[in-house]
C-alpha cells in the first residue's frame, strides 16, 4: 500500500470521529478542491461516488463517499457463480428448532490439519433472520482463518459487517485505507465497499454480524446527556492508501473479486487492484473501535439496569426503540449496588438475543459459556443466571466488586433468529444446556 506499506500495521494512521465528514489523500493534490467531479480530476484519477443510503435519505442519516481512483470499479470481467456453503443468508438459510435456549461450546474452527482458509472461506453463519433484499434483519457468524486473502477482494452487497475478533489480529484493507484490529476492538465495514483481510500475526478467530438493515449508528443518550457510552471520537477511520502494483508484496496477477448478493456468491477478475483509491472524502467509511474506550454506566444505588445501557451501536428498524440490531457489550466494570441481585435477572424478552464471549467469564454463566462459544435466547425463551450463579449472587456480601478481564457481547434483534444446520450439527451445541437451571428449588421451600 502506498503511504503505509512500509509502516508496521500497529503504526497506521487514523481519522477520528463517528459519522464525520472526513477527507484524506495518499498523494498531495489528489483530492479536488471545491467540487466533487471536475471536468478532469487531479492526477488523471477517476471520480466515483459510493452511496451508503438513498440520495434522498434525510441529511442526518445520509451516507456517501467520493473516491478518486486510478481506474473505476466498473472495469471488471463478467461474474460467475461460486460457492461458500457455510455462509448462509437470512431466515431462508435457517432450520426449524424448538423454542429451547441454545448454547454452543467454542465452535470447531481451524482444527488440527485445517487446509489454508482465508477470512471469507472461514465464515460460518450461526443464526440469522430477515432478508437482505428487503433490507431487514441480520446474521451472527463466526470465522476462523489461517491464511491471508492476498489478491482476493470481497464485496458484501447484502450487508454492513461488524467484526468482533476473538483470537488474532486482522489487517483489513479497504477501498479507503487500512485498519488494524485486535481482540477487544471491533471493525465496522460498510455494505458494498470492497475489503480484504490479512493476518499479520497468524491464525485468527472471531465473531461477525451481517447487518442487512439500516446502517449502525450511535444510540441516543437521552438523560445520560452529551457524553458517555461509546464516544464518537474513539471511532477510527483509515487514511487514504492504495496498492501500487509495483510495490505489491504478492506476485502480480489478476485480482479475484468475490461478491455476495442476495445470499449468492459470485466471482470475477480484475487486472488492477480494487484498492486503488488515491484520495477520498465523505462519511461512508469503515472504522474500528476499541471497546476499552466504552464509558460504562451502571447503578450506583440499587437494581440491575436494563442491558441497553451497554449499547455501542444500533441499527434501528421502522419501529422507534425496537432495533433491527443492537450491538451491546459487557466490558470490565464495577458492581456496587446495595440490596440487589447483581447478575442479570431472569427474563423473557420480545427481542431475540445472541451472545458471544471474547474473553473471561460472563457473570450470569460462570461455567459453560466460554470464549469462542455462543448462546441464543430467542423471543420469549426464558433465560437467566444458572443455579450456581443464582446461589452465589443471592448470598454474596455486597461490597464493591470489579468484574475484570471479561468481554461478552450481544447482538439483539427484534426479529427471531433461526440457527443454521451447521450450527446445530457442528458438534459444538450443548445438548444439556437447559440442565444448568435444574437445581433451582421451589422458592417456598427455600
Ligand atoms: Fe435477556
Amino acid at each position: 500500500m502506498n503511504t503505509s506499506a512500509s509502516a508496521p500495521a500497529t503504526e497506521l494512521s487514523y481519522l477520528s470521529g463517528f459519522g464525520n465528514q472526513h477527507s484524506s489523500e495518499a498523494v498531495p493534490g489528489a483530492l479536488p478542491r471545491g467540487r466533487n467531479s471536475p471536468q478532469q480530476a487531479p492526477q488523471g484519477l477517476y471520480a466515483e461516488l459510493i452511496s451508503g443510503t438513498a440520495f434522498t435519505a434525510p441529511r442526518a442519516q445520509n451516507l456517501r463517499t467520493w473516491v478518486y481512483r486510478r481506474r473505476p470499479s466498473v472495469v471488471v470481467s463478467g461474474y460467475r457463480a461460486c460457492a461458500q456453503a457455510g455462509w448462509t443468508t437470512g431466515a431462508a438459510g435457517g432450520v426449524l428448532v424448538p423454542p429451547d435456549p441454545l448454547r454452543w461450546s467454542p465452535f470447531p474452527l481451524l482444527e488440527e490439519g485445517s487446509p489454508p482458509t482465508d477470512f471469507v472461506q472461514g465464515l460460518r453463519t450461526v443464526v440469522a433472520n430477515g432478508d437482505p433484499d428487503a433490507h431487514i434483519g441480520m446474521a451472527a457468524l463466526v470465522y476462523g482463518a489461517n491464511t491471508s486473502m492476498q489478491r482476493c477482494a470481497f464485496v458484501n452487497a447484502d450487508a454492513e459487517m461488524l467484526l468482533v475478533p476473538q483470537e488474532g489480529a486482522l489487517l483489513i484493507t479497504t477501498e479507503l485505507g487500512c485498519l488494524h484490529v485486535r481482540p477487544g476492538e471491533v471493525a465496522l465495514l460498510p455494505r458494498g465497499m470492497a475489503f480484504k483481510v490479512d493476518l499479520p500475526e497468524g491464525a485468527a478467530k472471531g465473531y461477525a454480524a451481517e447487518n442487512y438493515g439500516a446502517p449502525f449508528r450511535l444510540p441516543e443518550l437521552g438523560p445520560i446527556g452529551s457524553n458517555g457510552l461509546a464516544n464518537p471520537r474513539d471511532f477510527l477511520a483509515p487514511v487514504a492508501a492504495f496498492e501500487s502494483e509495483s510495490e505489491s508484496e504478492f506476485e502480480p496477477g489478476p485480482y479475484r473479486l468475490l461478491k455476495k448478493q442476495g445470499g449468492h456468491f459470485w466471482q470475477a477478475e480484475q487486472a488492477q487492484s480494487p484498492f486503488n483509491v488515491v484520495a477520498w472524502h465523505g462519511n461512508l467509511v469503515p472504522c474500528k473501535y476499541d471497546t476499552a474506550r466504552f464509558m460504562v454506566i451502571g447503578s450506583i444505588s440499587f437494581d440491575h439496569p436494563d442491558p441497553s445501557i451497554f449499547t455501542v451501536l444500533s441499527s434501528p428498524s421502522d419501529t422507534p426503540g425496537t432495533a433491527n440490531c443492537d450491538f451491546v457489550i459487557f466490558p470490565p466494570r464495577w458492581l456496587v449496588m446495595e440490596d440487589t441481585f447483581r447478575p442479570p435477572w431472569y427474563h423473557r424478552n420480545l427481542m431475540s438475543e445472541f451472545m458471544g464471549l471474547v474473553q473471561g467469564q460472563y457473570d450470569a454463566k460462570p461455567q459453560g459459556f466460554r470464549p469462542g462459544g455462543a448462546s441464543l435466547h430467542n423471543a420469549y425463551v426464558p433465560h437467566g443466571p444458572d443455579t450456581e450463579a443464582f446461589a452465589k449472587a443471592s448470598n454474596a456480601t455486597l461490597t464493591p466488586h470489579k468484574l475484570d478481564d471479561t468481554l461478552a457481547f450481544m447482538f439483539e434483534s427484534r426479529w427471531r433468529f433461526l440457527p443454521t444446520a451447521w450450527a446445530m450439527q457442528c458438534g459444538a451445541l450443548q445438548v444439556d444446556y437447559a440442565r444448568c437451571w435444574d437445581g433451582l428449588r421451589d422458592g417456598a421451600q427455600a
